[in-house]
């Protein structure tokens, strides 16, 4: 009905607050409304807070009140009893038919994007056509609910909305391209001995690239870089709990790109982007000295085969693991190289 893992897909509120255009009060549809059940969330959020998250839920179609309640009923069931959490994750939910179904409130801390919970507002957008984005109802049901949000003190007037997508309509429309070539140098999985596993697949294409360091030991001969990626996988599997080496592909400092999870299985480096992002792990610290040239070639050509084969939407955006976690990798040293690198978005 839903995918676990919900993709992370903004969409540009095109406006900003100094264009105070008429704006109306939104209509939102209260829990009570829509027959939600009592919620146990207690993390309080302060106001005003500073960021505006969007997100949108696929597979939840609807466009009258009640079919979206009972959806919704459903989101949060399974958001209770199969994930565990102590209600639904945002904070705000808006309808292809406009309204705004209030998820946990003002007040009270969502679930939705990981090191951004206790600062934002999540607003997901449900209800459309997979694929497709979201109804100029809704989109102006959000100018108005934040409009409305500014004005009641619970959000900044000077508040962010992180990794902003101009482009995100166009890449709800792009296709795979049909002409498949191998990609040239891969070492595949059944080269360095991988064991079998069975995991969630990608969406293709991806629309991010996340680059990360492994921030362990480097390689630089494919003997060790191999029995290293083993290495990874079973630390991964067995001390992570992950359902297989968390990244898509690892890169060497002989040069190598060895086959992770691959193109078409999630991988688990960032929470809320593995489903919709290509994860690759140069192996290494690059906290103080970048990877060789080999190595950062390597992922350059990885990147560029991905989109001529269309397993990377073309318009993708490039980021570091820092930008979408809170955590130190890709590394000082990498990151200053990867933020001159072509669709690179802080
Ligand atoms: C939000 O959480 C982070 C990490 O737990 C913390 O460092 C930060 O101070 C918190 N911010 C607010 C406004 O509570
Ligand atoms: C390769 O790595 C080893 C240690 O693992 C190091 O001693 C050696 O200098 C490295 N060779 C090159 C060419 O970087």
């Amino acid at each position: 009905m839903y995918r676990d893992h919900v993709g992370m897909r903004l969409w540009l509120l095109a406006f900003s607050a100094l264009s105070l255009q008429a704006w109306e009060v939104p209509t939102i549809v209260s829990r009570k409304e829509w027959g939600a059940r009592s919620q146990t969330c207690w993390a309080p959020l302060t106001p005003p807070v500073a960021y505006v998250i969007t997100q949108q839920l696929p597979g939840m179609e609807c466009q009258q009140q009640d079919v979206c309640s009972e959806k919704l009923r459903a989101l949060q069931s399974h958001s209770v009893y199969t994930k565990g959490w102590c209600d639904m994750a945002y904070n705000f939910l808006i309808g292809e038919d406009g309204r705004v179904y209030e998820g946990l409130g003002w007040n009270i801390q969502g679930l939705h994007t990981q090191g951004y919970n206790n600062v934002s507002l999540g607003l997901a957008f449900f209800g459309a056509k997979e694929g497709s984005s979201p109804s100029p109802a809704a989109l102006s049901a959000a100018q108005d609910l934040i409009f409305y949000a500014i004005r009641k003190g619970h959000l900044s007037p000077w508040y962010i909305q992180p990794l902003l997508l101009n482009e995100e309509m166009c890449l709800a429309y792009q296709q795979p391209a049909t002409p498949r070539k191998a990609c040239p140098g891969i070492i595949p999985r059944s080269a360095w001995e991988a064991r079998e596993t069975y995991c969630p697949r990608m969406s293709l294409p991806a629309k991010y690239v996340i680059i990360i360091h492994t921030a362990g030991a480097t390689c630089n001969t494919s003997e060790d870089c191999m029995s290293r990626v083993r290495d990874i996988q079973s630390y991964h599997i067995d001390n992570l709990d992950f359902c297989d080496i968390g990244y898509h592909f690892l890169v060497g400092q002989d040069g190598g790109v060895y086959e992770g999870v691959g193109w078409n299985i999630q991988g688990s480096h960032t929470y809320g982007y593995n489903d919709i992002a290509l994860g690759i792990a140069f192996m290494g610290n690059f906290v103080e000295k970048p990877p060789n040239a080999a190595a950062l070639e390597a992922a350059q050509s990885l990147i560029q085969c991905a989109v001529d084969q269309g397993y990377l939407a073309p318009n993708y955006l490039l980021v570091g693991h820092s930008d979408v976690s809170q955590i130190l990798s890709p590394g000082k040293a990498l990151y200053d190289i990867i933020s001159s690198w072509p669709h690179f978005k802080q």
